[in-house]
């Protein structure tokens, strides 16, 4: 049930800079999606009556990833004054006139942080007197955080950055996690006294607590049971710690729901993948996007999946897919590429160094070994010889090949597209086929074969070629 008295502030207006990256910090992927679309998530579970994301770095490309993951929020562009306690009075003048609810502010830099902590946040607020609640937690390093200064009896008194601290407040454990819960008209007051007088020349909302502390009104912190659930991402180190620790957990919930993991230190597990009890994940998996696997399945090891799907009890062994559907039973790998458009029938085989691309290959159809086959559709149980390959491009164009279903390609056949070869056709070794071939007929390319008997004593005498035949020649006379 949407929470009427509830609007969520996203903060997605930072530049990022300690990323050094072209790509907005918000964008860098965690768990294969955007960092800010974590936060987006946890925003719809809450279900509040009102969203607004602030933006302004790199504005277009973040409000199109709101846009995308979050419909529904309402996207403020942040002016040219800098700082979270300018991006919240932003948002908070985009509220509509009738609302007079909580405000939750959230950075959108933490994305670890999950719905049911926040909804603890919200009652905890809404049960006590305090004009303002907010996260904190006490991580291993501190370094780069807002530290949480208290009064002698313990109580919040203010929140000081890390770049404005003194030694002794740098020596704090308890962090402001950057996840706060205000009364709207507290906020809002608050928020226009707030300066741009600190080390970084910032409005900074966490000023807003002092403010608040001098108004005589009163503000909780509220540790939170583990430090990673708030860990702000600002610097590729802390994206890899973060995205270590969302793996573990996503390893351990698929272990639970009854998946094999043998090593997850080498497992990956995009947040968007499914997998089925009973699927086997060998190390060194990747099992990456909105991949889904079917029961009985075995990934592994060395295999990267993006965007496919796998069915029951196939087996994928040191391959490199992306969408591409492998059928029930089918084998794939060792050391196979399969590219976008791949389709592999029930019981079907890609085997070592075969690489398809945008090619339907029919149920319990064989691919064995050094194969390309792209832009094609072959039909069911046929088997394409080593080095069978589709030679679809002509240099400008790229041409489909369609082979029927019970095919015999024999061995090093180059098909060249645009060719058809139709059911229980064969070819011979080295066939180079570039007509249509009808059904049941056996195409030969390759001239008849002529032995030219004496050759190498003629033209190559002397060599060990020509010792080795002439020993030959006298060990078959001596018998
Ligand atoms: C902020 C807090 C700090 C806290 C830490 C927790 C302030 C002043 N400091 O510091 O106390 O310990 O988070 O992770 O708030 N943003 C805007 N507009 C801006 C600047 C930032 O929308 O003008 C957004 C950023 O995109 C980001 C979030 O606000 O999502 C936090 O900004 P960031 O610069 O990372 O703040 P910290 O220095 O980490
Ligand atoms: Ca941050």
């Amino acid at each position: 049930m949407t929470d009427q008295n509830l609007a969520i502030v996203v903060l997605a207006a930072g530049q990022g800079t300690r990323m050094k990256s072209a790509t907005p910090k918000l964008l860098h992927e965690l768990g294969g999606i955007p960092i800010v679309a974590h936060v987006l998530a946890t925003a719809k579970e809450l279900d509040a009556a009102h969203v607004v994301a602030v933006v302004r770095h790199e504005r277009d490309r973040l409000a199109a990833v709101i846009a995308q993951e979050l419909p529904e929020a309402v996207i403020v562009d942040q002016d040219e004054v800098p700082g979270t306690g300018r991006a919240v009075e932003q948002a908070v003048e985009a509220l509509p006139a009738d609302f007079a609810g909580d405000v939750l502010v959230v950075n959108g830099d933490v994305p670890l942080l999950d719905a049911a902590t926040l909804r603890e946040l919200i009652a905890a607020h809404r049960s006590g007197e305090a004009a303002a609640t907010i996260l904190s937690s006490f991580p291993a390093d501190a370094t780069g955080y807002g530290r949480i200064v208290r009064t002698p009896e313990g109580h919040l008194d203010r929140i000081v950055e890390h770049k404005d601290a003194t030694e002794d407040e740098r020596r704090i454990g308890e962090i402001n996690a950057g996840i706060y819960l205000f009364g709207l008209a507290a906020l809002r007051d608050r928020l226009a006294l707030v300066s741009t007088d600190n080390a970084q020349g910032e409005k900074y909302l966490t000023d807003v607590i002092a403010l608040l502390r001098e108004a005589g009104f009163d503000v909780d912190a509220l540790p939170v049971p583990e430090s990673w659930l708030v860990e702000g991402i600002n610097d590729r180190a802390q994206l890899s710690d973060a995205a270590a620790k969302l793996n573990a957990l996503l390893v351990r919930t698929w272990q639970l729901a009854g998946v094999t993991v043998q090593d997850p230190a080498t497992t990956w597990i995009d947040v968007k993948a499914k997998l089925a009890p009973d699927v086997t994940l060998l190390p060194g998996t990747q099992i990456r996007g909105a991949t889904v696997v079917k029961t009985g399945a075995t990934i592994g090891p060395d295999t990267t999946l993006l965007d496919c799907e796998v069915g029951e009890g196939a087996t994928v062994k040191r391959a490199d897919a992306t969408l591409s559907v492998i059928g029930a039973g089918a084998t794939v790998g060792p050391f196979s590429y399969l590219r976008p458009g791949t389709v592999l029938g029930a019981g079907g085989k890609i085997g070592t160094f075969s690489e398809t691309k945008n090619a339907v290959i029919g149920e319990g159809t064989k691919l064995a070994h050094f194969n390309y086959v792209g832009d094609a559709e072959v039909g069911a149980r046929g088997n394409l010889g080593a080095g069978v390959i589709t030679a679809n491009y002509d240099g400008v164009n790229k041409h489909r090949t369609e082979i029927g279903s019970d095919v015999r390609i024999s061995t090093n056949t180059v098909l060249v597209a645009p060719v058809r070869m139709g059911d229980g056709a064969y070819t011979g070794a080295g066939t180079v086929v570039r007509k249509d071939v009808p059904a049941g007929a056996l195409a030969i390319t390759v001239a008849p074969q002529r032995n030219i008997e004496g050759w190498v004593a003629e033209k190559r005498p002397g060599t060990d070629a020509d010792r080795a035949a002439k020993a030959a020649d006298a060990a078959e006379s001596g018998e």
